[in-house]
């Protein structure tokens, strides 16, 4: 079943077309990765799922149109933490609870607890570091349980333990029936984390599908990096410049 479908998808910042009619759809079970070079309209995406950007085109979680009534059913970790910074991590996750309307105190421990923050939540998050505060974004994401994560660039900045523990978190979440869309630019993390992948480029879907039917797409043998870099046209020249630098 699908928990997220887009269809015909634009956004524009002024003159700019940002995002060029993409479509694709995230079903139950499924971890999704979408990536792409800086710039080529992830963000946006990802962006107009949780409403946050404008756009054109048709976008449903769990059959219903992108609006207030698919925020409770969305984890969303943006690509800059959006925190209340005067708040401590603890004052914040209650804040997102009661927004999110549920009482799971159990559940917000056992995240304090698995990415291992016991000793900030009483902080102010402005007094955070920057690893700290990505894991209390994320943790925000999970407290209300929702189906569909939507995931940019979360790794980013987190120690390897949290990273493997959100990672872990992800594969249980799609074992459970749930959905993830997330953004990275760690091929090896797609890798082996994506059942399937987009490649979007300049605003516009240029493959998709699992690795396997990336790959032939791309006539390449190697790495999901080879892929990537294959299909997105950046390929050739990377050894002649760098031999131009050193
Ligand atoms: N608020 C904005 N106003 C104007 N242009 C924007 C805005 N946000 C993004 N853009 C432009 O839209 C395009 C897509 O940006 P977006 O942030 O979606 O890319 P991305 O794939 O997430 O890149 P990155 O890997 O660097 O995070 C870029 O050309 C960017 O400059
Ligand atoms: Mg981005």
């Amino acid at each position: 079943m699908s928990v997220l479908t887009v269809e015909d998808l634009v956004v524009r910042y002024g003159d700019t077309v940002a995002v060029d009619h993409v479509s694709f759809r995230v079903d139950e079970g499924e971890i999704f990765g979408l990536l792409g070079p800086n710039g080529a309209g992830k963000s946006s995406t990802i962006k107009t799922i949780v409403g946050l950007v404008d756009f054109e085109g048709k976008i449903e979680v769990l059959g219903k149109p992108v609006g207030i009534e698919t925020k409770n059913l969305i984890g969303y970790v943006p690509e800059e933490f959006m925190l209340l910074e005067s708040l401590t991590p603890l004052e914040f996750f209650e804040f997102v609870a009661s927004v999110r309307r549920i009482g799971n105190v159990e559940k917000v421990e056992a995240l304090i607890r698995a990415f291992g923050i016991e000793r900030f939540v009483n902080k102010p998050i402005a007094t955070l570091s920057m690893g700290t505060k990505q894991k209390v974004s994320v943790i925000s994401a999970l407290i209300h349980d929702p189906p569909l994560l939507i995931l940019d660039e979360p790794l980013n900045g987190l120690d390897a333990r949290s990273s493997r523990i959100l990672k872990e978190l992800m594969q249980r979440h799609v074992e459970k029936g749930g959905a993830v869309l997330f953004s990275t630019h760690i091929m090896e993390i797609a890798e082996s984390l994506c059942d399937r992948i987009a490649v979007i480029n300049r605003g516009r879907i240029i493959a998709e599908g699992t690795i396997e039917e990336l790959r032939e797409l791309a006539s390449v043998e190697g790495s999901l990096e080879d892929i990537f870099l294959k299909l997105t046209g950046q390929y050739e020249g990377i050894k002649e410049i760098v031999d131009a630098i050193s």
